[in-house]
Formats: structure tokens, sequence, C-alpha cells
């Protein structure tokens, strides 16, 4: 791994055994980009990579110049108005109301390691030789703004992490009104956009399509990252599958508005973008002060979306997630939420913990309900203290009987929300978002706190430390259930208005950071409605997140399927509920479902006290079957195999770092009939080793289970004495050893 300078050319070439990132000073001082992909040698000059051409009969060219238009340059922080025409990173508005600028090199520095980001989640190094860091300083010399670059390469990961820091340091002051995390000008544009799309119950469905002249972008402004789109795309290569073929996947650290946008120009470079929304965003720099952007994450592959995954998965694993919880196994948790909804007296929950414990779970969570009087959506989000009614004993008192029972105890909060009807908001109406005079809308009957104002977060963080002081709760699930509408700040000066989403985020990160250091032992889990800010800014503070309130075991396939193109098995929540499902109506067996939740945080959510005895010695099974794989699970090597996007069935698996335990499963939503022979080709074995597999006779070299193929056809076909069950909505799991 290594930075190196060219001083004669100005190139910087950043390099690790994988990747190159290569930039240069183009000679009115910006900088373009020359190089992004796998490795190449340095060089002295790369300056015959810098294609130009004038391509228009009179371009905005340069006066004195009329061969240097920046239209036909690829850039690596484009401005807005001196000839580009394309989609700028950044727009800078003056106090005359020109949005003109341009920034221009005033220096680098290159150290070992990587600079936290304040405020602000990022990914890090736990020692300085993991990672080398560039700076570039730019400087924009009329308005007297400073902007610098920052590139880190890793050791260890084909990544590159990107952010910008702009700081006003000229007399008058200057409004960001565009601020973009990443800019890459791509040489061509033969790539299919990958995205990660969905609504509620159906959260990140994978989809690909070729790019195309013009704009194309998925973003949110809701406030939230989303369950519409994720903030990740990655540009593939037509050929590329899920094991081979190149790729670069883009993912933005952040939980709140976002863009990630290619526009592909008529000379087919391709520019990807990603950033904060500028929708909505105006952020005034006086003298002497910053902006910081979040931090963008490019990760290159030759390996296919596989490949790209894998390493999302390590590095959001071990340098994003952070604390005590991010090494450690997960607790197999039971969750009130579909077992009783807002229904409940203590007693009930002690019932259900009862039966829990005795079937091995190890933490009984507490969802929506427990707190003001709230017995259904229409009240008391806001009044974080225990109903007496239902738990006399208040929280403090029911935690006490679950760790008598030998479990953990976790609680479900909604800190961010506020229901009219509500002390907090009779002491508080100007704590909401809302535009005075204005009707607002709801969602499901609540209403939005200014997170952007540090008293309402001080507020709501000394009533949740107060619960967290007075009893013992290990787990804290932090739901965030609506969009922002009505984006306004109240009593606030119009300058504000602009500053609203962001600093939102950043009050939400601030109650997670004061919340962590106050209660360092506490395991959180991020949710919103379900995955609708599942998120890596979210991952940095919770290292696990609800993936979806849809708790079908089919549905659930897509979903988590789609969800690990980014995020690792280690922070995906999934549990076991009852069927008919309460959110598609669909039977599954038992073990279908359990087949496909194990792959994740594991847990249950039904009332396990109405199940036969047969139903509990299955489930008594299935939790010491996850407390033996869950360290596999969570730290393995995941492969997606079969995609449930393309057919009626599904498969991955997962491989230990040292190859030689392999759990496999393989789904099927709909039965065939007369089902044809089926092979799994298993990925990522010794191909010289050989294996067992659990249930069946003799052992198979690597290389055969690799190429040739587990033969999994079904009975139907009179293949194997150990077929997949017969009917819709089956699974099969596979357990590997190496011999
Ligand atoms: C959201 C969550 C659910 C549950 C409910 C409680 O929908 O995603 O898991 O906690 O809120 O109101």
């Amino acid at each position: 791994m290594g930075i190196v300078f060219h001083e004669r050319t100005k190139e910087f070439h950043l390099y690790n055994q994988d990747i190159s990132y290569i930039l240069g000073i183009l000679e009115n001082g910006q900088p373009g980009q020359i190089y992004y992909g796998k490795r190449i040698h340095d060089s002295d000059s790369f300056q015959h990579l810098i294609e130009y051409g004038i391509k228009d009969m009179a371009p905005c060219a340069f006066e004195g110049n009329r061969m240097f238009s920046m239209e036909y340059l690829r850039q690596e922080y484009p401005s807005y108005g001196r000839g580009d025409m394309r989609y700028p990173a950044y727009e800078l508005h003056q106090a005359d109301g020109s949005r003109v600028s341009e920034f221009i090199y005033d220096g680098y520095s290159i150290f070992n390691g990587k600079k936290r980001l304040f405020g602000l989640p990022a990914v890090y190094v736990e020692a300085e030789d993991e990672a080398e860091t560039l700076e570039i300083f730019l400087k924009e010399n009329v308005t007297g703004t400073k902007l610098t670059l920052s590139y880190t390469i890793f050791r260890d990961f084909p990544v590159i992490c990107r952010n910008a820091l702009f700081r006003q340091e000229g007399k008058e002051p200057v409004v960001l009104k565009n601020a973009m995390s990443l800019c890459l000008d791509l040489p061509d544009a033969d790539y299919e956009m990958v995205t990660l799309t969905g609504a509620w119950a159906r959260e990140r469905y994978i989809k690909i399509h070729p790019l195309h002249e013009g704009v194309q972008a998925v973003y949110s402004m809701r406030g939230h990252s989303s369950h519409q789109f994720n903030p990740f795309f990655a540009l593939k290569r037509h050929e590329t599958t899920e094991h081979t073929g190149e790729i670069i996947g883009m993912s933005l650290i952040y939980s709140g508005n976002f863009i990630g946008q290619v526009n592909v120009d008529t000379f087919g470079v391709a520019r990807a973008m990603a950033g904060i929304h500028p929708e909505g965003f105006a952020w005034t720099l006086r003298k002497g002060e910053c902006f910081q952007t979040p931090e963008a994450v490019c990760v290159y592959s030759q390996d296919g979306l596989n490949g790209m995954s894998q390493v999302f998965h390590k590095l959001y694993r071990k340098r994003l997630a952070r604390g005590k919880w991010r090494d450690k196994v997960r607790p197999v948790v039971i969750n009130s939420w579909e077992a009783v909804f807002m229904d409940f007296t203590e007693n009930k929950i002690l019932e259900i913990a009862e039966t829990a414990k005795d079937l091995g779970v190890e933490m009984m969570v507490l969802d929506d309900g427990w707190f003001g009087k709230r017995d259904d959506d229409t009240s008391s989000l806001g009044d974080w203290y225990p109903n007496r009614d239902k738990l006399p004993g208040g929280i403090k008192g029911l935690a006490q009987k679950i760790e008598n029972l030998g479990m953990r105890f976790g609680l479900w909060i909604e800190p961010e929300m506020i229901s009219k009807d509500s002390d907090l908001y009779r002491k508080h109406p100007e704590w909401l978002i809302r535009v005075p005079y204005r009707q607002m809308c709801h969602g499901r009957n609540q209403y939005v706190l200014d997170f952007s104002k540090d008293e309402v977060v001080e507020g709501i963080g000394n009533m949740i430390i107060s619960v967290l002081k007075d009893a013992e709760v290990s787990y804290i699930k932090w739901d965030m259930n609506r969009s922002i509408s009505e984006a306004f700040s109240q009593n606030c000066e119009p300058e504000a208005q602009g500053k609203l989403f962001h600093k939102y985020v950043l009050g939400v990160y601030r109650l997670y950071e004061r919340l962590e250091t106050e209660f360092p032992d506490i395991l959180f889990e991020s949710c919103a409605s379900g995955g609708a800010r599942f998120d890596p800014g979210m991952l940095y503070y919770a290292p696990q997140c609800w993936t979806s309130d849809n708790t079908d075991a089919i549905e659930r396939i897509r979903i988590q399927y789609g969800t690990s193109v980014v995020y690792p098995l280690s922070s995906m929540g999934c549990h076991v509920s009852a069927v008919p499902n309460h959110q598609t109506f669909r039977n599954t067996p038992l073990k279908t479902r359990a087949d496909v939740a194990y792959f994740g945080c594991f847990g249950y959510e039904m009332d396990l006290n109405t199940l036969h005895e047969e139903e509990k010695r299955e489930i008594r099974e299935q939790i010491a079957f996850y407390k033996t794989y869950r360290s596999l699970i969570a730290e393995g090597k995941f492969y997606r195999l079969l995609s449930p996007f393309e057919g009626d069935e599904a498969a991955w698996m997962v491989v230990s770092e040292d190859n030689r335990v392999i759990l496999a499963a393989y789904y099927r939503m709909r039965q065939p009939s007369n089902a044809p022979y089926k092979r799994l080709r298993l990925k990522g074995l010794e191909a010289g080793a050989r294996y067992s597999i659990e249930g069946r006779e003799g052992s198979y070299y690597g290389d055969e289970l690799m190429y040739t193929g587990m033969v999994i056809s079904d009975y139907a076909c009179g293949i194997r004495p150990d077929p997949t069950r017969q009917g819709d909505y089956q699974s099969r799991l596979f357990i590997l050893k190496m011999l």
C-alpha cells in the first residue's frame, strides 16, 4: 500500500495490492481524475490518460487557451459555472448572488492512518499502518473558501474512502447549496447500475439497469435513508455476474437525505456522485466555519457482486461497527411486538419470557407500548416513563424479574417522535418540526421532534437516560417510524431552515453517542418501520438493524438477499414469527422460517405459549442449532448462489474464514411439477480438501462440490434419500466440514 506523489506532473497514485486510484492537477489547477480500477504499475507520468478534445464548435474554453474546456475533462470535484455543463459536485452561493466558483490546488498532505470525521460516522483504523490518507488542499481565490478533498486507501481492502471539508476564510459569508462526498468521472459508460430499492415490507430488492445518456439516480428527501432507495449503488460491467467480473460499489455513510447519481454525457463519460441531497440544503459558512461532508466508500472488485459484497461485509463489520458488541456473539431474542403488540401486562410478558427461557432464548425485548398511557398509536410518544397500569413495578421491576429468570432484558424506544396526546407536546409544542399556521401531516398519528435543536436532543436524552439508569437494560431497539414533512425549525432564523435536515441527522448521531458513552454495555439495534434506515451511518452506532417489518419467510429471502449486497449478516435482525404471517397471511413451515432467519441476528417474535409441544421441541432444536453456528454466520464469508429475483428458488452459503466449515441453504418458493435435476455449485472451498456433508455417506473433494456441484435433486426424481420436502415454501440446510 502506498501513496506516491509525482512532483513534475503533479500526479498522485494511491495503490494497494488490488487497486490503483490516480488523480492529477490539471493545467488550471483543478484536480482531474485519471484512473480508478485494478492495480497498475506506477509510472512517472500518466498525462497521456488525460484525454480531451474540443468537441463543440464553440465550447466554453478558457480565455487564452481555446483548447482547454472543463466540459471535456474528467475531474475529481467539478465546479459550477466554469464551462462544465454537467452536474457539479458542489455549489457555492456568494453574497452578490454569483454561483460561479473554482477551487485551485494549494498543496497536499500524506499521512499514515485516517482521521475521524467530527460528529459523523466513518470507517476507522485500529492501527496507523492499516491505511494511508491523502489530503488535497484547494482554494477559491475570490471568496477565500478552502476545500480539503480527502482520500484514504486501505492496506487490506480494495477500498477508497472519500470526503470533502469546506472552510470559509474570506470575510463575506458563502452558502453551500450542494456538497457531494464523492465524484468519480469514469472514462466510459458501459456499465449497468445496481441499486437496492423497495418500500415498506419489501426493502432492498436488487434492481439492475444499463446506464444511458442523461441522469439516473437513487435518493431520499424524507429525512432518513428510506425504504425506497438505499444510499448505495454499484456500476458493473454487462458481463459481470454474482461470481466474476468488474464492479465498483459506492456506499454513503449517512442516515439522512442523500443522492447517488450517475450522469452520462454524450461522449460516454460516466460521472458518478454520492452525497447529501441538495434539495432543501443550504449551509451558510461565515469566516472560520466549516462544513464536513459525510464519507463515501468505494469498493472495487473483479470478483462480481459477491466479491464486492464480501469487502463491504468485512469492512463494515470490523471497521465501521464499533463497541463491545462488534465482535461478540449476539443473543437469541424474543421480541414482544408480533406476540402481543401493545396489548400486554407484566404477567403476560413474564409468561412469554419463562417459556422462551426454557427453550433457550437469551433476551426478552419489550417493544412498543410500555410508556405514558400508550395502548395504541394515538398517544404518548415523548413520555418516556413506564405505564404503571401495565407494569406496576415499572421497567425496573420487569427487568429485574427477567434477569431473575436468567435472561437479559431489552427495551424499545422511539426518541425522535412525539404524539400530540402526550405531556411532552403539551409542554413543548415548539419542539415539533412544522411550519406554524400550516396544517401538518401525521404518520401513524405521530409527529417528528426537531432534533436539529440541542435542547430537544438533550431533553429527550435525559428522559431515556433516567429509564436506563433505573433499570437493568441490556439492549435497546431504537425505532423511527415516519418521514419528515413540513420541514421547518420553529422560532429559528431563515438560515437555520437550510440546515435542518442535516442537523437533524447530526442530532440523532449525537444522542446515540451520548447513550453509548453512558451505557457501553448496551447492544443497540436500529430500526425505522422495519428497514427504512438500514444504512452504514446507523451501523456505526448500532451493529445490528431490524431488517424489515415483513417477517414472512418467503419475502424475507428476497429482503435478506438484497440487503446482503452491502450489509453483513451480523447486521440483520431476523426473527421467526407466527403463521399465518401478519404481513402476507402466508403459511410457511416453522423449519423454513428458521432456515431463513438463521442468516442474521436470530430471534422469535410470537407468543410461544400458543404453540404445541411438538413446535416447542422444534424451536428448542433451532435455538441450539443457531447457537452452534452463530459465530460462523456472523463472521464467515457469505456467498449468494441462486437469486430469488430470478426464479422460484434461492440459495446462499457461509464459509468459515479457514474454509473448514460451511453452512449452505437452499429455498424453494414454489414446488415445480416433476422437478428437474438440481445441483448447487458451492463457492470458496479448498479444491484439494475433502468435505463431509452432514447426513450423507462418504466425503467429497472441494473441487467436485464447486465445479460439479452438490446434488440436491428432489425425491420426485428418485435421486436422494433426504430430499427437499414436497410442496411450496420448503428449505434445506447443508452442513459441510473439511476432514
Ligand atoms: C415499527 C417496527 C416494529 C415495531 C413497531 C412498534 O414498525 O419496525 O418492529 O417495533 O414499530 O410500533
